[in-house]
C-alpha cells in the first residue's frame, strides 16, 4: 500500500489531471504533473509542474526519483516513457496498456483476439487498401490509428471516393475503415481495479455525442438491467484480461439491441463527472485509491444525474472571447457547476461543465438542455 503523503506522478495536465490532483490532496498526497503546456490546468494547482516534453529524460527520471507510483490522464502519452518508467517504479494501468489504448488498430485486434463484439472495420494502410475495401464498409467511418480525440481524425465517409479524399487529408496515415454503424444508443462503463483484482465498477452512463464531442451523459441509462450486467461482466473481463491497474472507462455502442465495442481509454473519462457530484467515491479518487492499493470506494449513485459538457463555442460572442453569465446556472438548486481554470477558451475545448441531480433521468436531460441553451 502507498501511504500518504507520499507523491504520484501524473502523465497530462488536462481537465482529468486537475481532479486527479484535487482528489490525490484530499487524501493527503502530493502530486507531480509532466506536461509540455506552461498553463496545464492541473500543474497549476500540482505540488510540482515538470513542464517538459513527455519523452523529456530528465523530467521522467525526476518523476522515477520522486514518486512512489505514476499514472496518467491522457492516452496518448508515447507508450516509451511510460515503459522507461516501468523501469523504476509501478506505472498504473502499464505502458502495454496504455499502448493497445491510444492505437484504434491494436485495439480492435485485442478485441477479436479475445472474441469480444465490435463492428466490422479493415485496416487501410495505402490508396490501394481503399480502393480493394469491401464494398460493405460504406457508408462509413475513416478513423486515422493513433492520437485523434473527440472526434478529431475521423470523417464520414458516404463512399470510396470520399474514402480516398480523407485518407490523402489525412497525409497517408494509417487508418481503420468502420462501417457506419445505426446506434440505438451509447453506453460507457467505468472501473476501478487494484493490484489485488478486487474491482469496483460505476452505474452504466448513457452518452449523446455531436459532431463527436460528448455533449451529455445521463445515469442511470436507460439500457435493460440484463443488457447492463452483460456489459459489466463484459468490462469486468476485459479488465482481468489486460491484469489492469487503476481506472478504465470502456465505451460501448448499443446496436440492434446488441453489445458493440467501441473503445477503451486507460484514464478517467468525461462520462464519469456525474461521479463527482453523485456519488460517495468519484471516479479519480477511485483512480487514487486503486493506484495506491488503498481500499476501493463505494460506487453507488446517491442520485440520478445529468452532466452536460460547456464547450468552448459558448465563450465566443462575435468574434470576442466573453465569459458566459453564470448566475442563472449558479441559482438553480440541485445545479453543480464546474469550471476548469482553462486560460483560453476555444471553439469545441473542453471548458466546464455542470451536474443536475434530482429524481428522474428524462426531466434532469430536458432541464439541463434548457439551462445551457440559456448560456447562449
Ligand atoms: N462506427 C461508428 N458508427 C456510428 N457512430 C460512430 C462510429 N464510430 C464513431 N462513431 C461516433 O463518433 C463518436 C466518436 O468516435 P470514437 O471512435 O469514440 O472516437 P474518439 O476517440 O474521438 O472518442 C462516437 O462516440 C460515436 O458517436
Ligand atoms: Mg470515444
Amino acid at each position: 500500500m502507498i501511504r500518504p503523503p507520499a507523491k504520484l506522478g501524473l502523465l497530462g495536465g488536462g481537465q482529468l489531471g486537475r481532479y486527479f490532483v484535487m482528489a490525490a490532496h484530499e487524501l493527503g498526497y502530493d502530486v507531480i504533473v509532466l506536461d509540455p503546456d506552461p498553463d496545464s490546468v492541473a500543474g497549476m494547482i500540482a505540488d510540482e509542474h515538470l513542464i517538459a516534453s513527455y519523452e523529456d529524460e530528465d523530467a521522467l527520471m525526476h518523476l522515477a526519483g520522486s514518486c512512489q507510483v505514476v499514472t496518467t490522464e491522457f492516452e496518448n502519452v508515447p507508450s516509451s516513457s511510460l515503459a522507461k518508467l516501468e523501469a523504476h517504479l509501478p506505472v498504473r494501468p502499464g505502458a502495454r496498456i496504455v499502448e493497445i489504448c491510444q492505437d484504434r488498430l491494436l485495439e480492435k485486434s485485442f478485441f477479436s483476439m479475445q472474441g469480444l463484439p465490435h463492428g466490422p472495420f479493415a485496416v487501410m494502410r495505402s490508396e490501394e487498401d481503399i480502393l480493394a475495401a469491401d464494398p460493405g464498409l460504406f457508408p462509413g467511418i475513416l478513423k486515422i490509428s493513433r492520437l485523434g480525440y473527440d472526434g478529431k481524425g475521423q470523417a464520414v465517409v458516404r463512399d470510396r471516393e470520399a474514402a480516398l479524399d480523407a485518407f490523402r487529408y489525412f497525409g497517408g496515415a494509417l487508418c481503420i475503415l468502420e462501417r457506419m454503424l445505426h446506434l440505438d444508443c451509447e453506453v460507457s462503463m467505468i472501473l476501478a481495479r487494484d493490484q489485488t483484482g478486487n474491482c469496483v465498477t460505476y452505474p452504466l452512463v448513457e452518452n449523446r455525442h455531436r459532431e463527436g464531442i460528448l455533449d451529455f451523459s445521463v445515469v442511470p441509462s436507460a439500457v435493460s438491467a440484463e443488457l447492463e450486467d452483460e456489459i459489466r461482466r463484459m468490462a469486468l473481463g476485459i479488465a482481468e484480461r489486460l491484469n489492469y491497474v487503476g481506472l478504465l472507462a470502456i465505451e460501448f455502442f448499443i446496436v440492434a439491441g446488441k453489445i458493440c465495442l467501441n473503445e477503451l481509454a486507460p484514464r478517467p473519462h468525461n462520462s464519469g463527472h456525474f461521479s463527482l457530484d453523485a456519488c460517495i467515491t468519484s471516479q479519480f479518487e477511485q483512480q487514487v485509491r486503486a493506484i495506491c492499493g488503498l481500499p476501493l470506494g463505494n460506487a453507488e449513485l446517491l442520485s440520478d444525474a445529468a452532466m452536460f459538457n460547456l464547450l468552448g463555442d459558448l465563450w465566443v460572442k462575435g468574434g470576442e472571447v466573453v465569459e458566459p453569465d453564470w448566475s442563472k446556472l449558479l441559482s438553480v438548486e440541485g445545479l453543480k457547476l464546474h469550471l476548469y481554470g482553462k486560460k483560453k477558451a476555444r471553439s469545441g475545448r473542453k471548458m466546464g461543465h455542470f451536474t443536475l441531480l434530482g429524481k428522474e433521468r428524462r426531466e434532469l436531460c430536458e432541464a439541463g438542455r434548457r439551462f445551457r441553451n440559456d448560456l447562449l
